[in-house]
């Protein structure tokens, strides 16, 4: 892999940490580090649609950079959205704040399946323009591409919303097994040409999301999901380090190693050290501060913090986060002094 990263952000900490090494201190970013917990966001947002803002290549390289800036954050991540593509080729949906992706027409048949339309580079063209602003700004800091895991992004699609117990997605896979295996082929595709697309525009690492696996058991996961991941994986090849992530996901980690990644995103159920051990030497790891801890006076989030750098060096390499997106009302002060910490313990 090493001689295809891009050679602009190879020696950097996140990089180095997720091809498993210790770099000179222990990068940290936040997932959903760009949003609604920055007032500079809600100022730019203002009057403008949530996927119209991500289609704005202006906006997304200023949104893009907000949390770099003020944080300090080892990494950027691109800002859009894991339904992002979809939108961007024809299917109706809107993220509605405060709700999540909502699809105008669920998808329930293989005449469904079959109307999503083709993927193509072109239809995400503006991805481009926006990685070209934020990598000249970045220098030698990496910027993060992403896509959704056709898994959670079939269950936005079958579910028409957010779903606390997904029974329409799983009963459609139990039902419906090659019908499933359609849908989860096409989203498969999209995702693999929305992370290309970012790739080949200067993306230095990407992750996959797959944010709802954990309502899956191991043998679901296994027989139903990971396949249509590990296309994903497989099709983008060895160009950048490769991120898996999900949450309630403790006895998934070792099929989500599997399925292709570098680096296995972890939430706040698992300790970092247990992690480790289940996935064996092969995988760096990712996490894993529990989002609701940074409400918490300082001395406990200092003590997690601490906690977690020291369970992270059972891994052959380190990747600091939260164990899942940053809650729109943390105080991002509280933010930065968690780069901080992380920066200040791990170089000492
Ligand atoms: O900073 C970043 O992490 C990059 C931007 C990013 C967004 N969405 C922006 C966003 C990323 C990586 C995502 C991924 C995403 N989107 C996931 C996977 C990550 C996860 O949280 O598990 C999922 C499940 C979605 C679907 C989605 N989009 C949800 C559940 C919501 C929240 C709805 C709400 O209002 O609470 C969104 C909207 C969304 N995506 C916002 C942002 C900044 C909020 C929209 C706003 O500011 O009005």
């Amino acid at each position: 892999m090493t001689e295809k990263i891009q050679a602009r952000t190879a020696a950097s900490p996140l990089v180095v940490a997720a091809q498993g090494g210790r770099p000179s201190r222990t990068p940290v970013w936040f997932m959903r580090q760009a949003g609604r917990s920055l007032p500079e966001y809600r100022k730019l947002r203002e009057g403008i649609a949530m996927l119209d803002s991500c289609m704005r290549p202006d906006l997304v390289a200023e949104i893009t950079l907000q949390p770099v800036r003020r944080h300090g954050v080892d990494a950027a991540i691109l800002f859009s959205d894991i339904v992002l593509p979809l939108k961007a080729i024809g299917v109706d949906l809107d993220i509605k704040p405060g709700i999540g992706p909502v699809v105008a027409e669920p998808v329930r048949t293989l005449a469904d399946v079959e109307r999503i339309p083709e993927m193509t580079r072109d239809a995400v063209g503006f991805i481009d323009e926006a990685v070209a602003i934020i990598t000249a700004e970045l220098g030698e800091t990496p910027l993060i591409g992403f896509a959704g895991a056709p898994f959670t992004l079939a269950s936005y699609l079958i579910e028409g919303g957010p779903s606390r117990n997904h029974e329409l997605t799983k009963a459609f896979m139990l039902s419906q097994p090659d019908v499933w295996d359609a849908l989860l082929g096409r989203l498969a595709e999209i995702s693999t040409t929305f992370l290309q697309v970012q790739i080949d525009a200067g993306a230095s690492a990407v992750q996959l999301f797959d944010s709802w696996a954990g309502a899956l058991s191991k043998a679901t996961y296994e027989t139903s999901v990971l396949p249509h991941s590990t296309r994903i994986f497989e099709a983008i090849g060895d160009a950048v380090p490769k991120i898996h992530f999900g949450v309630g996901t403790s006895l998934l980690l070792p099929s989500m190693g599997a399925a292709g990644a570098d680096v296995v995103g972890v939430d706040w159920r698992t300790p970092l050290d247990q992690a480790t051990r289940e996935l064996g030497p092969s995988y760096a790891v990712q996490g894993n501060l529990d989002p609701a801890v940074l409400f918490a006076d300082w001395p406990v989030i200092e003590r997690e913090v601490r906690r977690i750098l020291a369970e992270g060096q059972a891994a052959p390499g380190h990747i600091f986060n939260l164990g899942h997106g940053v809650l729109p009302s943390t105080d991002p002060d509280v933010l930065t002094r968690v780069v901080d910490l992380v920066h200040r313990v791990s170089e000492g």
